[in-house]
């Protein structure tokens, strides 16, 4: 098993290698680099990232790697091959994408993730789940955004690899990704022994604010704290620096983050029709009850507050149906 484990650790390595060649070398990957630049990557990150590019091409990896000598049916298990639809032999897994290595802890090459150029499903093919690769416990660039992890205390928590590199070439360092997948326990397992804060950078979509909630409770019950950097309406991260630039993001997305209670407000907010006094009306309640689970009196004090002044209710009005909910919560 370990001896299976270590073919397939250079496997990866080598075939993360050689589809970074393709990319910078070959006139096939041309399209490839023409794609990446057109998102914004540089050749400095297209390095950093080992990014790289699977030709369009049933068996240009199957070579690759059976002529130094690698058990194509080891190659299959560890996600680089796929069996012919006939049960004949082994093909490529990825044809004709821009491929993402995806690492572990050690900084060794474990999956892969391919990006179609353009549209197409799947948006992103990913390696299975294999010996090597957890996806549930894996984050994307974890090896490297560790040590600046480590010297601020801060964890920036983003979806996807685009937005991860990104938010490097902005100087985000702290960043890694959940790749698709929800936070898992494994995952909060991960930041809760490595950060002491976490900014959550998920996008601007329905399913991102929606992930969003679902993100902070798993956090708070492992006791990390945590903030939320809001992204302009159906913006990710990649595509607020393309609109906007490195600076901005840093100044208005990740140096701003709103409290997780101020995320659930905002969220419930804009769930509710304000122009109609029933809405408002509903909005508020569903407020209070939310602040009435926070501890601190201190917090919920803040909080209600700013409710009171926005909707012109008296604070104690608001305190008294806080009160109210809290003793139904014991
Ligand atoms: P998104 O749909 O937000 O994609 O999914 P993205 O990161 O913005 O991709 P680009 O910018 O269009 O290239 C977020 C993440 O979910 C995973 C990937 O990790 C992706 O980065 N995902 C998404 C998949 O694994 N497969 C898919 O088909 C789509
Ligand atoms: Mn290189
Ligand atoms: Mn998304
Ligand atoms: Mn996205
Ligand atoms: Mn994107």
């Amino acid at each position: 098993m370990q001896r299976e484990r270590d073919i397939l650790l250079t496997a990866h390595e080598l075939s993360a290698k050689f589809y970074h060649y393709l990319l910078n070398n070959t006139e096939a990957g041309r399209p490839a680099k023409e794609y990446l630049r057109s998102r914004g990557l540089t050749d400095k990150l297209i390095e950093q990232f080992m990014i790289g590019y699977a030709p369009n091409n049933w068996d240009v990896l199957f070579k690759f790697l059976t002529k130094r000598e690698y058990d194509p049916a080891l190659m299959e298990r560890g996600g680089l091959l796929s069996p012919k639809s006939d049960g004949t032999g082994y093909v490529d897994r990825f044809r004709d994408r821009v491929m993402f290595p995806l690492w572990n802890r050690e900084g060794k090459v474990i999956a892969f993730a391919g990006r179609i150029m353009g549209d197409g499903q799947p948006k992103y093919l990913n390696s299975p789940e294999t010996v090597l690769f957890n996806k549930s416990k894996n984050l994307y660039h974890f090896h490297q955004a560790r040590p600046d992890i480590r010297k601020t205390g801060q964890l920036v928590l983003f979806e996807g690899y685009m937005d991860v590199i990104k938010a490097w070439s902005a100087g985000v360092k702290n960043g890694v990704a959940t790749m698709g997948t929800a936070l898992t326990e494994e995952h909060v397992e991960i930041i809760r022994r490595n950060a002491d804060e976490v900014v959550i950078c998920y996008d601007g979509d329905n399913a991102g604010q929606a992930a969003i909630l679902k993100t902070i409770p798993l956090l708070e019950k492992a006791r990390v704290k945590q903030a939320v950097a809001l992204l302009p309406k159906g913006m990710d991260p990649d595509e607020y620096i393309t609109a906007k630039g490195t600076d901005a993001f840093v100044r208005e997305v990740i140096s701003q983050p709103v409290s997780a209670m101020k995320f659930r407000l905002i969220y419930s907010r804009k769930h509710h029709t304000m122009v109609e006094e029933e809405g408002r009306k509903n909005y508020v309640m569903e407020a209070v009850s939310m602040i009435a689970e926070l501890e601190s009196t201190i917090e919920r004090e803040f909080y209600l507050k700013e409710l009171a002044r926005e909707f012109e209710v008296s604070l104690d009005t608001l305190k008294q149906d806080c009160h109210q909910i809290r003793m139904q919560l014991q």
